[in-house]
This record gives C-alpha cells, structure tokens and sequence, in this order.
C-alpha cells in the first residue's frame, strides 16, 4: 500500500518535475507540486526502506538541460528545507537547538523568498567577471551576458577595500509593474500575454540572445556570499548591509530577532502582498555564519536555514460556465464559474479580465484552469492548461446582445471591452445607482445593493436625482425600514449633498471617469456648468486626460437626460461648484513626479494639485525621465524602481519644503 503510493508518487513528480524543467510546461501549479513532494518525503520519513536512489526527494535538482555553456560552481548551491506553519519553524528550532552547546545564542534573520531564479555572480577585483544559473546546484548555465544587462546588478562594485573574488547569491526577477508593463506591451502589439512572472524571468534570464533579455527589465536582489578570498561579515545581518554597501540591491524587509518566537511572529504576520515583487514565503536563517556552518546541511538543504513557504495562491480548476455582469456603464464583464477550489476560501468564481484577454490566453469553456489570487483582490483566471485539453473544450465569445435588455452588444472604438448599446439597461441603471451611494462615490450610508434595489422596483425612484427627493412616509412602508433607519438614511442623503464636486463628478458613471480624472477635472471646471460646456479640446488640454475620455465627456453631457439629471441636483440643492483655491507657481515647472504609496495628511488628488499648481506633472510610471518620486506609507513598486533608477525620493515633508511651505 505504502510503497505502491511511493511508487506513484515518485512517478507523478518526475513527470510534473520533466515538465517544469524542460519542457516549461508545468500543467499544476508549484504548491500542487510541493504538497505531492511533501508526501513522498514524509512517507519515506516514516518508512525509509520505500527510500530509491531514483527518488526525486535524492537529487540536489534537475540536470541543466539547455545548450548554454556550463559553469561548475565554486561551492554547492544548496537549497532549503521547508516549514509551512509555525509548528514546523518551532520543530525546525528545536532540532538545531539540540545540535548546539546549550550556551549557544542563536539569533535569526527573516527575508523574503523571492519568488524568482537564483544567480551565482563572480566578482574578480570588483569586476563582474561570470554570472551563473543554480542548474543542478554542482553545475549551472553561463548566463554572464544577460545578467550584465540587469541594471540592479553591479557591474563594478562600489567599495575598494573587498575580496579579490568575492562569489554572491540572489535571486533574478521581474517587479511585479515591470511585468505588468511587459504584457501591456505584448498586448499592444496583439501578442500573447505572458502568464507567470517566474517563468518568464527564467525564459528572459537563459535568452541566447541577450538583446532580448535588455529588452526586459529584470530585476536582481542579492542576499548570501557564496565564497571570498577575504575577510566578510560575520553575521547575515551584517552580511546584507555590507552586500548593500557594495551596490547590490538587498530586501529592505529582512529583519533580525533575538529568538524564534519574535521572528516566527514576523514570519506569521507577513504582508506578502504589499512587496512590489512576487514571493512565495519567507526565509529564515541563523544568523550567525559560524553557527549555520557548524549545523551542516542534509541531502541539499542546510540545516541553518528554512524556507517558511506561505499557503500555494495558484490552482488548478475546470472552467464550467461564464456568467456575464454588467457594469455601471454598460460594459460586460465576463466571470469565471468554476468547479469549487480551496485558496484559502472556497472559491467557486474568478474574473476572466476582458474578452481580449480571454481570446489572446485560448482560454475555452471546460478548460482546467489555472486560478490565482493575490492580495485582497478577486482571483482571476491566469490561463488555460493546454496540455490537460480532451478536444469537448469550446471557445467563449463575446454576446451580440445585453443578456439583460437585449440590446444588441457595441465596442466602441479603441476600447477592449464590450457594451450593452441601451443606456436605459434595467441593470445599468440598478449599478450606476449602487456606484453613486457607495463609500467611494457620494458616500450615502445607509443604502446598499440591496436597499437601492428595492426602491427601484418599487418605482420610488429612476435615477440618482431621485434619491434626494425621497420622503420619510414613502420609505416607512417599505419592508425593514422602521423609522430610526429612515431618519439615519435621510440625514445620510441630506449630508451626500455637500460632498466636493469632484466627488459627484465621479459619482457619475461616465466612461473613464473615476476619483483621479474627476479630480483633474474639477480643478480645471470649477462649476458643473462649466464641465458642462467643455469642448473636447478643451478638455485634451489637461494632461492626463486622452481623447477617448474627453469625448465620453463631450458624450455624456449631449444626452438630455445626463442634463436633466444635473438640473435635479440643482433643484436638491447639491454642491456643483469647486471651492477649493490652490496656490500657484512655477517652482515646479519642468518636472515631472511619481506618486506612490499613502502620504501622511495629503490625498493623492490633492498632492497632484500641489504638484500641477506649481508647474510640475505627475505621471503614472517611474521612469529614468522621472525627477522625483513622492513616496508615503505602503509604497510599492514605484519606490523600488526609483532605488534601482537613482530616482530622488521624497516624503510629504520633502515636496512642502521643494515648493517652500513647509
Ligand atoms: S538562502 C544556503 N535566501 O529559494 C542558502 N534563498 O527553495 C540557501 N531563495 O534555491 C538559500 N529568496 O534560490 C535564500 N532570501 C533568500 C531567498 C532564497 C529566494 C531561493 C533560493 C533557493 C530557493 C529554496
């Protein structure tokens, strides 16, 4: 029984192994692969006379399979054991514990696990002189011309006094914006998306033709010294200092505890989703080099480290049906039903993006897909696994009418996404409304999807302007609304009436119109009427609005109805002008900034004013043309690629005190 699933263990991993390593075509995903592996190895434990020397859980990897030049490592390169939960870290603790003097102090160091491909770089006299791929760990892949073109990778290093060769670990990767921008360029230029970060660093890393990889910008952290003639630090901690002094880029979120219980509760706690690169856990290591030496390694994994793996976020599932929303505007949004699938919580349905996206993946009804979620944000189909196809699957295509109103189906120009062509749609209006009364739009509290639902099929009202003509009598006799709910929601529209114009601008539901377009707007028309009147070139006169937002403008405000729906604010008495003065200047002229993160007392709308009042413009991306990056709280990917560009970087303060008000 046991050596049976042994056996089908072994074979299931060597395929999927075969799969993933030479044919780059994996059909599960890598927690589906570690959970497979994980048995094996814990069956073995158990009964290791079911031990073959063929056993995948026996080799350091897989022989390096490409025709690139080899190069045999200066030392092994190991890899890690795992732990998946606390109570793994603490039983790893405790048996490296029982391995050293009693006396011993052992501290930690918790960095990320970068999800990405190790190089091996070697540094003659400070010089760049190789750069290798893990391979088996014994021998890798020459990879030195395209690992030269990664900014982030030193080609010199920066400090004279260092080892006449000094052997250095890390890790190749694409940041998560960086790869996002890559697809968009692929999607502009009607090429296949890529679907995973990993695999396409791997593919731009081993490229034969490195024009190819400067095409693509990589990204490269460094954490470990492989080997040195020469004196380095003592300590990991100190170790990435000094590796940071050097000019390599190093995680900024590595942290070192005095015990296991402090780092253990880092490890736990972690924000995997705020990292603007992708992870797949934590590593934990001795801190002390003497100490992870004097603990050894077994098979391929020192003893003196463990990975700390978070739980698998991609899976795989059967596509059983697509069911079709429709948006505020119109706009039809395909979603995913699947065959229910644990990540994390069950999920049983995903978003399938656009169907551009769905056409350029080949992604087909009754495909097995693979599913991810990251952050708080719905998962989402990130393709189909081709190789699982039976030949039954069918191509999804998009509706030709509203599967609401029936209403043929239109795209208008330029536009990926598909519209239901009926602007009295049942299921526009109902999402229009449920948009305008939400806490990002007009804010009304109290009013939810499925209050807003019923008035509308009681007919107590049709539009947005109605909700503030309501009166106290009409909404007493509806179901659940007793009169204490009545008085909250009426003081909630009364309050909805001064919001910021800016803020019912966006309330609106115009195509392209959210919090940052309505913002700029309102800054440059300071009353409804005046947006009213704009022209399209007026309005392509503001930097960062295009044509086709102008033009759903112009769109928007041609419609009788869009206008007798301002004069009903009018008449409710709703705020349609801009108060707010900003000063002016041109201390800014000429530059341009990126905005990233939370700044302490400013909204990015109000920051951008700042910035634009003085002369200055923001722009979405970092780039080498950028002069300054404003970063807050929680920044992301923008501020690591100003550290990797040299970029300036302010906080609040610093852009008060460049314009001079502090
Ligand atoms: S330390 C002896 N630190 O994870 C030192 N590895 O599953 C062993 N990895 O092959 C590696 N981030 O390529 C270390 N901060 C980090 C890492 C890291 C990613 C990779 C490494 C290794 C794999 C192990």
């Amino acid at each position: 029984m046991n050596s049976e699933r042994a056996e089908q263990l072994r074979r299931e991993l060597q395929e999927h192994s075969y799969r993933y390593h030479v044919l780059s075509d994996p059909i599960i995903t890598d927690g589906e692969y570690d959970q497979l592996y994980n048995e094996l190895k814990a069956l073995e434990e158990a009964y290791p006379e079911l031990i073959t020397p063929d056993s995948p859980t026996q080799r350091a990897g897989f022989e390096p399979i490409s025709d690139l030049p080899k190069v045999p490592h200066i030392k092994p390169i190991l890899s890690l054991s795992n732990a998946f939960n606390r109570a793994d870290l603490i039983a790893w603790y405790e048996r490296i514990r029982k391995l050293l003097a009693p006396e011993a102090q052992i501290d930690f160091v918790v960095e990320p696990k970068f999800d990405g491909l190790t190089v091996v770089l070697t540094y003659e006299n400070g010089v760049l002189k190789q750069a290798a791929t893990r391979g088996n760990g014994e021998v890798g892949d020459d990879v030195t011309p395209n690992v030269r073109t990664i900014k982030s990778i030193p080609l010199r290093l920066l400090k004279n006094e260092i080892p006449s060769r000094l052997v250095v670990r890390g890790e190749v990767l694409f940041l998560k914006e960086d790869f996002k921008r890559i697809n968009e360029k692929q999607a502009e230029e009607g090429l296949p998306l890529y679907v995973n970060a990993r695999n396409t660093a791997s593919g731009t890393l081993k490229q034969k033709d490195s024009r190819i990889t400067a095409s693509r910008p990589l990204t490269a952290f460094v954490y470990s010294i492989v080997d040195a003639d020469g004196d380095v630090p003592e300590t990991q901690w100190e170790t990435l200092a000094y590796l940071k002094a050097l000019g390599f880029l190093t995680a900024p979120e590595a942290r070192r505890f005095d015990n296991i219980e402090t780092a253990a509760a880092y490890a736990e706690g972690f924000e995997r989703h705020s990292l603007p690169y992708e992870i797949d856990g934590l590593v934990i290591k001795v801190n002390r080099h003497a100490v992870f030496e004097e603990l050894g390694v077994v098979g391929k994994d020192p003893r003196g480290a463990t990975a700390f793996k978070f739980p698998s976020e991609e899976v795989t599932t059967r596509l059983i049906g697509v069911t079709i929303g429709i948006g505020r505007t119109g706009v039809l949004t395909p979603t995913a039903d699947l065959e229910p699938v644990f990540l994390g919580v069950t999920v049983k349905s995903a978003s399938l993006h656009n169907y551009d996206l769905i056409h350029d993946k080949d992604i087909r009804l009754g495909d097995k897909v693979i599913v991810k979620r990251s952050g708080d944000v719905i998962p989402y189909v990130v393709g189909p696994v081709i190789a699982a196809r039976t030949g039954t699957e069918t191509p999804i295509l998009p509706p030709e009418k509203c599967p609401v109103c029936d209403f043929p189906v239109i795209r208008p120009a330029g536009e990926v996404a598909y519209y239901c062509s009926n602007p009295a749609c049942p299921e526009r209006i109902a999402r229009n409304l449920i948009y305008f009364v939400s806490r990002g739009a007009m804010d009304i509290d109290g009013l939810g999807e499925s209050g807003v639902r019923l008035l509308l099929e009681k007919g107590l009202i049709h539009d947005e302007g109605d909700l503030f003509f309501l009166k106290a009598e009409d909404l007493l006799e509806l179901e659940g609304f007793a009169q204490k709910k009545v008085d909250n929601l009426l003081n909630s529209i009364e309050a909805a009436k001064s919001r910021p114009l800016s803020r019912l601008v966006a309330s609106l539901g115009i195509r392209g119109i959210g919090t940052t377009v309505a913002a700029l707007l309102t800054q440059h028309f300071r009353t409804i009427d005046d947006l009213i009147q704009a022209t399209p070139e007026n309005l392509q006169n503001i930097e960062g609005i295009g044509p086709h937002t102008a033009a759903a403008i112009v769109e928007y405000f041609s419609q009788p109805h869009h206008l007798a729906l301002i004069e009903k604010f009018r008449q409710a008495g709703l705020n349609l002008e801009n108060q707010r003065e900003v000063p002016t200047s041109d201390k800014l002229a000429g530059k341009a900034f990126v905005l990233t993160g939370t700044l302490p007392t400013m909204s990015r709308e109000e920051a951008s004013a700042l910035i634009e009042s003085h002369g200055g413009s923001v722009k979405s991306s970092v780039s080498k043309k950028t002069d300054y990056v404003v970063a807050g709280e929680a920044a992301g990917s923008k501020l690591t690629r100003a550290q990797v560009l040299g970029i300036p970087i302010l906080d609040e303060q610093g852009l008060l005190h460049l314009i001079g008000n502090e």
